[in-house]
């Protein structure tokens, strides 16, 4: 399949909102919040604009990543690191490789930028094949002071995290606010909420790695 990738220009926002909640919708509860993360992200001042991108087939966008920078928290000092999330493929076009393109064009992209490591909380048996790591081999936790199999570390550069320890802080940016999020709903289109299968996998293995 032929596909382009280039970065997201404000043109595509509303699209790429509206991709985001089809390739959600249901997945992981009843309905999605995704898209209202990603309006608000692209405004935060931790969002990394060099590393929004969006897939192209045929001119219609199918897909869609986006960075934001976040800290290792150490003893006596902060690192800063990236992470990604959400990353969107519209259903008709997932599992054809347009996620696996997306995250590779960015790992380099974001090597050459000179950022050290990108953590992400995230399915280990996905993410694995990619070259992430758990954290636990880089002595790096969650906020609980614990090693979640889910929490997965990608070093950008050999050793670019030796001496570097301590706890992923991902800040509030990834918090909704409900109230906000229900007005903006009201932007969408109706779509029908109901109970899938895949969410039942997602409570599967949030409870085998988190
Ligand atoms: C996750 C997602 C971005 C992957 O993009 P994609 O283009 O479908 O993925 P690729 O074609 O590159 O890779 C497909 C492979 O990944 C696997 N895979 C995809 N999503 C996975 C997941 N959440 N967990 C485990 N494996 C997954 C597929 O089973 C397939 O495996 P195979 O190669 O062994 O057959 C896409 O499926 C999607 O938008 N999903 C809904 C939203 C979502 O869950 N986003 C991720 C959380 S932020």
């Amino acid at each position: 399949m032929k596909l382009k990738l280039r970065p997201e220009e404000e043109n595509d926002y509303r699209l790429v909102e509206e991709l985001t909640r089809e390739a959600f919708w249901n997945v992981y509860f009843p309905g999605c919040n995704e898209h209202f993360l990603i309006h608000n992200l692209r405004k935060a001042s931790e969002f990394v604009k060099e590393l929004d991108f969006i897939a192209l087939h045929n001119n219609q966008i199918v897909g869609n990543i986006v960075y934001v920078e976040a800290k290792i928290k150490g003893n006596d000092k902060e690192h800063t690191v990236l992470t990604f999330g959400p990353i969107s493929v519209l259903p008709e076009y997932q599992n054809r490789g347009i996620g696996g393109e997306l995250i590779n064009h960015t790992i380099k992209l974001s090597g050459e930028m000179g950022y050290k490591a990108i953590l992400i909380y995230g399915d280990p048996e996905y993410y694995k094949r990619f070259g992430f790591k758990e954290s636990k081999a880089f002595n790096i936790t969650n906020k609980d002071g614990k090693y979640p199999a889910a929490l997965l570390v990608f070093e950008l550069y050999p050793e670019a995290l030796n001496g570097i320890t301590g706890i992923f802080d991902e800040g509030s940016i990834y918090e909704i606010d409900e109230n906000e999020f229900e007005e903006f709903e009201k932007g969408f289109v109706e779509k029908e909420k109901f109970v899938t299968k895949s969410q039942e996998r997602f409570i599967e293995i949030a409870n085998k790695y988190l």
